[in-house]
């Protein structure tokens, strides 16, 4: 397979490693101070994940999918999954991080929700899932964590007939966070944009794999796809120690700027790049 990248290869990197950092800790496992795996616990961290997050239900759509398919590739532990399920989708969910996994599959056995999961390799789906036509393939945030994304998006695909939609969220390499993380971690070694996207990208520190990409590059990246709908959102606006405690208080700059000048940057330099694509 052909790789085609502007940017750093991570593609030697070695799958596990990226497993190990994500059973460290799962993504959004510290949203809610509650012990993790009870229903107050779940409650919160889905509350936390939607205030910080609000895109999320309106490019997830998750009622549109009511009585349909859903393959959800790495899911974390389990919020969108879950969301889903509720709405009445036939939800299978694939994460190859163990811990995460455990957690999600803990979490639709609290809310009762019938949902297949599958410990898989995104870039190796269809040694494990079978191979069947889903309405919806959607993963968000996964795709640039693994170290050969062309990989992963050529396996996806088998689970796609031509009314099939992919939706993906990936990370946008123009954005205010990567600015952000340039001046604030690298002192403004733009040249070093790569690394330190990597490093920076999560709440924890040292990423092992993190693409970027731009509405441009998207579509090369997402190849034999044709994208119908494409758009970025999300700026984090808190400041992280209150953040840590549970507390939501906006960083000086952002508590002065102006509410629609705060949407629009989010429109323009945001963090998550949401693509909506069918196959070509
Ligand atoms: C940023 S988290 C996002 C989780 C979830 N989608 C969410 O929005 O909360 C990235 C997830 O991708 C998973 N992941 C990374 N590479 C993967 C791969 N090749 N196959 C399956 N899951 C993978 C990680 O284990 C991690 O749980």
């Amino acid at each position: 397979m052909q790789i085609n990248r502007i940017m750093i290869d991570f593609s030697k990197i070695e799958i596990e490693t990226v497993r190990n950092y994500w059973n460290s800790r799962p993504c959004n496992i510290r949203h809610s101070p509650r012990e993790i795996g009870s229903k107050e616990y779940f409650d919160d961290v889905e509350v936390r994940k939607y205030f910080v997050e609000p895109h999320i239900p309106c490019f997830a759509d998750f009622s549109k999918w009511k009585g349909k398919k859903v393959l959800e590739i790495g899911c974390g532990i389990g919020t969108d999954t879950i969301n889903f399920a509720r709405a009445g989708a036939h939800v299978t969910a694939i994460e190859y991080s163990e811990e995460s996994l455990k957690i999600a599959k803990q979490r639709a056995e609290i809310f009762n929700l019938p949902i297949k999961f599958y410990h898989a390799d995104a870039e190796n789906l269809s040694k494990t899932v079978p191979v069947e036509s889903y309405d919806l393939v959607y993963s968000f945030g996964v795709i640039h964590h693994t170290p050969y994304p062309e990989k992963a998006i050529f396996e996806l695909k088998k689970y796609m007939n031509k009314d099939s939609v992919f939706k993906i969220m990936a990370y946008n390499r123009n954005s205010y966070k990567t600015w952000w993380i340039i001046f604030k971690y690298g002192k403004g070694q733009f040249w070093k944009k790569d690394q330190l996207i990597a490093k920076y990208s999560e709440a924890q520190t040292g990423s092992p794999v993190t693409y970027s990409y731009t509405k441009k590059t998207i579509h090369d990246f997402l190849k034999g796809l044709i994208v119908e709908n494409i758009f970025v959102d999300h700026i984090f606006p808190y400041s992280i120690p209150e953040y840590k405690k549970y507390e939501y208080k906006k960083v000086w700059y952002f508590r002065i700027l102006p509410k629609p000048l705060f949407q629009l940057m989010e429109k323009t330099l945001g963090w998550h790049l949401c693509a909506t694509a069918k196959l070509k």
